[in-house]
């Protein structure tokens, strides 16, 4: 079966690309190279032995959406992570985010809503909780109004697909709400690439390590958490993606409660910044230059996920530790830093 991977350049794609190949279906990528490169293929294909098929394309343009389903008239479901993911830009220039992360998602849903059959898998976030009450999320937890542009696009985003599956009785989705994805794959082949300055935590730890950045800054060690800094819950990108194939053929063997279901993946356990550095520096034997600084407009102090839903419903259950995880990051960034 042909299943559509939109943004199947990027992190969590290409990781959910191989994963899908594994368990033997046909993938064909759109993605604009807005935030990847065409080399990603290469990786995939050195990992799978199979070279996916690629268009690409700018899925804001809809007369193209359109031209794409009719050449692939065999289509047997999209999983959607293409959109713009940086918070700060999203505040600067939300236009871009609601045109990039909404109207994309709509032009897919027309052409995918006019066929008989259409899974649909939605990339949405654990920022839609905001700071929640009580730790660990469960998916009942009260979605929070959004922080930033790109948090909404996340909001609203369900929200389409909630009201589309209403009236569209073929249209058959699962949104993942992801908590915080880091890693790499095992043969380090693919894995992250940051353009510029990354945001995220583990790229800049292993940017430092790897001499790109003169050091991490702590954002903030005043925190009402056991070490004083934030507490997040770190997947593994390997273990994220394959909740992808689950959640895929969860909708393919009818096996859905309802049209619409959410799933947190998590691993279910939090860990403060302090706790990732150690990690890293045990899993590389080396020591992280780092210093404590402000805390961080905007980051809340705690999100980790009850993952109870996902791992009965879906029977999936991440695996990795968090030294797994920073491994293979750093594998990855000794990669291809040439280290
Ligand atoms: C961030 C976004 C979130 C988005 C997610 C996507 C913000 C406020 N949140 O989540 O909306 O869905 O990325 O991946 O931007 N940290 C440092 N030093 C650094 C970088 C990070 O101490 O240089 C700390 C942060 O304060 C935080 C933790 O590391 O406590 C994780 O940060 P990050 O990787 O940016 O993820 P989130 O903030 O959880």
């Amino acid at each position: 079966m042909k299943i559509l991977v939109t943004g199947g350049l990027g992190f969590i794609g290409s990781h959910t690309v191989v994963e899908l190949q594994a368990e033997g279906f046909e993938v064909v990528i759109i993605d604009d190279c807005s935030n990847a490169s065409e080399n990603v293929l290469d990786g995939i294909s050195a990992i799978s032995g199979v070279r996916p098929l690629f268009e690409k394309l700018d899925l804001r343009i809809k007369h193209d959406v359109l031209g794409f389903f009719e050449r692939h008239p065999d289509l047997g479901g999209v999983i959607h992570f293409a959109a713009s993911k940086a918070v700060g830009e999203s505040v600067e220039k939300p236009l871009l985010y609601y045109e990039n992360n909404l109207n994309t998602l709509v032009y897919l849903l027309q052409c995918l809503g006019s066929k008989e059959q259409a899974p649909f898998i939605f990339s949405s976030s654990c920022t839609v909780y905001g700071q929640a009450d009580k730790m660990p999320i469960t998916e009942d937890a009260p979605v929070k109004p959004a922080e930033s542009p790109y948090g909404n696009t996340k909001q609203i985003g369900e929200e389409i697909l909630r009201d589309s599956c209403r009236v569209i009785p073929q249209l058959k989705v699962v949104a993942l709400r992801y908590f915080n994805p880091i890693g790499a794959h095992p043969s380090a082949d693919i894995g992250e690439l940051p353009i510029g300055v990354p945001q995220n935590l583990v790229p800049f730890i292993t940017q430092t390590a790897a001499g790109l950045r003169e050091k991490l800054s702590v954002f903030g060690n005043d925190y009402p958490t056991p070490d004083g800094t934030c507490i997040r819950d770190y997947i593994h990108v390997v273990d994220l993606a394959k909740a992808h194939v689950v959640a895929l053929q969860r909708i393919l063997n009818g096996k859905q409660k309802e049209n619409y279901e959410v799933f947190n993946i998590g691993t279910g356990k939090g860990s403060s910044v302090l706790e990732v550095i150690k990690s890293f520096e045990r899993v590389s034997g080396r020591s992280l230059n780092y210093v404590i600084a402000d805390r961080r407009p905007g980051d809340i102090i705690s999100a980790y996920a009850d993952t109870t839903r996902a791992n009965e419903e879906l029977g999936w259950k991440a695996i990795s530790t968090l030294d797994d995880a920073m491994k293979s990051a750093w594998d990855w960034e000794r990669k291809i830093r040439n280290i």
